[in-house]
């Protein structure tokens, strides 16, 4: 029959397009791929198979539910790897399925047992078939199943479903469920990229049929179920009861490595017209994935460094921790990436690159990375053991127990079952460092008070207590220094005697200034010692004051070696010199590091308030010679490389006989960190630095000055306004926008409380030091703060005496 041509375009450009569906697909047959292409729909039209448009341009070649809004896929072929538009896909004429692009590259997508292939068919079983005269079917889908598993579907020994890579790129993840040779169904994590699975791997779920199970099942009933060879079922998966006349089945190893069982109202239309997103979850397995797989190799359940929660909806959630971030941001099954510099493992190297911190998250841990593990430690220990170690990537906290961990980090999981916390170690945030010594010599005449003593330096003797001098040599005790190898020392001293000449050298003829104070001036130098090591060079004034503060520093802290003390490395001498030679704290001074604009971290503060409290405790009684130091204020606390707390400064201290005391009478000074006795003419106690320490911590606590001109009137004195707080049983207004904190609300509690006890008006209320640091670190009880307001009028004595 000859057709006019126009007629036969119009006929050939209607009869594959889905207005009418295609049952049997005669041999020869193609369709290509464009946007709402042709394809070849079942009979009752519920499956089609044809390209899919994934992304704009890129098809892939599947199998999908036609009728439903969603188009959910099913089944696909070429790996799930896309073709460009213009691909074509084919039956050939001698019967077999191919795949062309359009550059000519062609490929093979099944080819039938046999040469006897008659037609393809879309089923609508969602199986496609290539078929022989009599209807048997020589190739099917059904039998290269891909990640969904549907009704009426064989799954036989071998058979597997692997799982798409993401929920749009369907090529291989990293999940494999398969019903193994010997019976068992189970289901593993893969050797990525490979898709092969060894036996070093677990299963993380398994039906536990090793020799009995033969093949499962996935019937009209919408039942899942594992049978033996003589039929008896072994195991059921699922049984949802919806049948399969009114709803869509399909069964998916998801790309989460979740296996679920899933089912859709064919009549998913609302009234409205709007379809429904109308898939639901009947079954799924394991019930946890994210605690399930526990495996030496692999990553887990998300990407290495990666944490895994099962969420609300009962699906797997991967997040990265505090300082991470995904390797692939569109793919939360991605790896995580430290997006800081990692810790350096330099012995020495000043940083910049050692400031570090941890991220703490509750019931979270990464249960297979442990290289060291530790009985019978507290968290503190725990945490300053992983600080010091650049392999460390985190720390575990968990009954007592501290588990130190390197990267990368696989199998992490939060979950409540977990317990303990962990200790996640990251670098801060470069904004909140302390400027270099650099920066602040650059200007040191606009600076405030908090200031003048400037980072980097040892501190400069202040004029408030002009006064407070007074020294008993009594008792020397030798110390050995740690890193000074004596020439010549001062009597009863392990300090290091240098020439004019050579300090003159160390400082580049005090070219680098870093701070000055009343009656002196520092410089930042270097000297060789068994390597350079970076000092601060003081080089006093020629006035009186100066000559106390020489012999004050040199004999204070010139006989001490305690970890929260600077050290004074040794001095000079000679005709009107004289300067003191200290160590280096690159971090300077704890005014500087806790008023700036970015609040330095909870845990930090807090390691400051036990190291200045240690120090304080270490000057009061293990001192042979009690040291009282008379000028405990931020800028006095200096930080190290590693943010310890040192006390520096010495300039006011007394040095005491353990039970001498000294009544001094002409005092300037401001109520701020000074104690009241300093102004009643009593006697001056190592219990002025427990006043001090007091207003101190208060400020670490808050991370305000005492004195705040901006604040709400009722909070300009920091110490009334804590006093407020604990009346009121309110210390949560006093870490407000501090998360870390706020967390932590019982120590906050706790700090506040022995603050209070340390800024008694009465100095015998006022708890000793060690009892301070004995609050601090928990070992004692901190005894209800008074019930007097004393303190905050300055109008009577306290009447309370628990704290001591
Ligand atoms: C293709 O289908 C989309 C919706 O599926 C529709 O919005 C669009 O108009 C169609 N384009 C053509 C060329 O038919
Ligand atoms: C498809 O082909 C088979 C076998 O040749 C035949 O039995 C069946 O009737 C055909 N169906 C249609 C709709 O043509
Ligand atoms: C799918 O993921 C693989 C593995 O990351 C990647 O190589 C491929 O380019 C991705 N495909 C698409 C279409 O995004
Ligand atoms: C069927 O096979 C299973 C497992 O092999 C066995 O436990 C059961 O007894 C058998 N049942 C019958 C009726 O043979
Ligand atoms: C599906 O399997 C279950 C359990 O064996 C059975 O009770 C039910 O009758 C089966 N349904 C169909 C349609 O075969
Ligand atoms: C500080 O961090 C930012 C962002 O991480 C980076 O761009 C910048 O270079 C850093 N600055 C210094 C001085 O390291
Ligand atoms: C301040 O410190 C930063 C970071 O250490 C440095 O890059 C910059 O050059 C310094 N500025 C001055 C003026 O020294």
């Amino acid at each position: 029959m000859d057709l006019p041509l126009p007629f036969l375009l119009i006929f050939l450009v209607f009869l594959p397009s889905s207005a009418m569906p295609q049952r049997n697909i005669s041999l020869g047959s193609s369709i290509t791929a464009t946007r709402n292409g042709s394809v070849w729909e079942s009979s009752s039209g519920d499956f089609a198979f044809g390209f899919k448009e994934i992304t704009d341009g890129a098809f892939l070649l599947a199998v999908w539910f036609n009728k439903i809004h969603e188009k959910t896929v099913v089944w696909w072929a070429n790996s799930g790897n896309l073709v460009q538009r213009g691909s074509k896909v084919q039956v050939t004429t001698d019967g077999r399925l191919v795949l062309s692009e359009p550059d000519g590259q062609q490929i093979s997508i099944a080819v039938a047992a046999g040469n006897n292939v008659a037609y393809a068919a879309m089923l609508d079983t969602g199986n496609f078939v290539l078929a022989s005269e009599n209807a048997v079917n020589l190739w099917q889908s059904f039998d290269q199943p891909t990640d969904t598993f549907l009704p009426t579907q064989q799954f036989i020994k071998d058979s597997r479903l692997l799982t798409r890579f993401s929920s749009d790129n369907y090529t291989n993840g990293r999940f494999k469920f398969i019903l193994q040779e010997d019976g068992n169904l189970v289901i593993y994590t893969t050797e990525y990229p490979l898709d092969s699975v060894t036996s070093s791997r677990n299963a993380y779920w398994a039906s536990d049929t090793v020799g009995s199970g033969y093949q499962l099942m996935f019937n009209k009933s919408g039942i899942i179920y594992l049978i033996a060879q003589n039929k008896t079922i072994l195991k059921t998966i699922s049984s949802d009861t919806t049948s399969t006349e009114n709803f869509y089945h399909r069964a998916v190893l998801d790309f989460d490595g979740v296996f679920r069982h899933y089912v859709y109202p064919k009549a998913g239309r609302l009234s409205s017209g709007e379809w429904q997103e109308a898939w639901s979850v009947s079954t799924y397995i394991p019930s946890n994935i994210c605690t399930a797989i526990t495996e030496d190799v692999g990553s887990g359940a998300c990407g290495f460094n990666s944490l895994c929660q099962q969420g609300d909806d009962q699906r797997p959630k991967c997040q990265c921790p505090h300082g991470y971030s995904f390797s692939d941001p569109n793919n939360e099954m991605s790896d995580c990436k430290q997006d800081f510099e990692p810790q350096s493992c330099i012995k020495n190297s000043h940083d910049k690159d050692n400031l570090f911190d941890f991220y703490e998250m509750k019931n979270t841990d990464w249960p297979l990375s442990d290289y060291e593990q530790f009985g019978s430690v507290n968290e503190d220990w725990c945490r300053d053991i992983c600080f010091g170690d650049c392999f460390c990537a985190v720390a575990i906290f968990r009954d007592g127990k501290c588990r130190k961990k390197k990267l990368p980090l696989s199998n992490g999981r939060i979950d409540s079952s977990t317990g303990g916390k962990a200790l996640i170690k990251y670098r801060v945030n470069n904004d909140t460092l302390s400027p270099g010594v650099e920066n602040v010599s650059s200007n040191p005449k606009d600076s405030d008070d908090s200031t003048l003593i400037v980072a980097g330096a040892v501190l400069l003797g202040s004029s408030v207590l002009l006064n407070c001098l007074f020294l008993i040599y009594s008792y020397l005790k030798k110390r050995k220094s740690k890193t000074v190898q004596p020439l010549a020392t001062a009597p009863g001293m392990n300090l290091q005697r240098f020439t004019y000449e050579e300090m003159e050298k160390a400082t580049n003829g005090f070219k680098e200034e870093i701070g000055k104070g009343d009656f002196a001036t520092v410089y930042k130098g270097s000297i060789q010692f068994e390597n350079k090591i970076v000092v601060a060079v003081k080089k006093l004034d020629k006035v009186a004051e100066a000559d106390k503060e020489f012999k004050n520093d040199v004999s204070a802290i010139g006989r001490t070696n305690h970890k929260n003390l600077v050290q004074l490395l040794g001095f000079c001498k000679e005709g009107p010199h004289q300067l003191l030679v200290y160590e280096f704290m690159c971090n300077g001074s704890l005014a500087d590091f806790l008023f700036r604009k970015s609040r330095p971290r909870w845990y930090q503060r807090m390691q400051i308030a036990f190291g200045t409290a240690r120090g304080l405790c270490y000057m009061h009684e293990e001192c042979s010679t009690q040291i009282i130091h008379c000028d405990i204020k931020p800028q006095n606390i200096l930080l190290d490389d590693s943010f310890t707390a040192k006390i520096g400064d010495f300039g006011l201290a007394k040095l005491l006989k353990t039970d001498q005391t000294r009544t001094i009478t002409n005092i300037r000074g401001i109520k701020g960190y000074v104690a009241p006795e300093w102004f009643k003419s009593m006697p001056i106690t190592a219990k002025v630095d427990v006043y001090s320490f007091g207003v101190l911590l208060l400020e670490l606590i808050c991370c305000r000055r005492n004195f705040e001109q901006e604040a709400e009137d009722a909070n300009i004195v920091l110490t009334d306004w804590a006093f407020d707080c604990y009346q009121d049983g309110n210390f949560e207004v006093l870490v407000e926008d501090d998360e870390e904190a706020k967390n932590d609300i019982e120590r906050v509690k706790r700090f506040v409380m022995i603050a209070i006890c340390c800024i008694q008006d009465d100095p015998s209320t006022r708890p000793t030091m060690k009892k301070v640091t004995q609050m601090l670190e928990g070992a004692f009880e901190v005894p209800s703060p008074p019930d007097v307001s004393s303190f905050i009028t300055g109008s009577s004595h306290s009447i309370y005496t628990s704290c001591y």
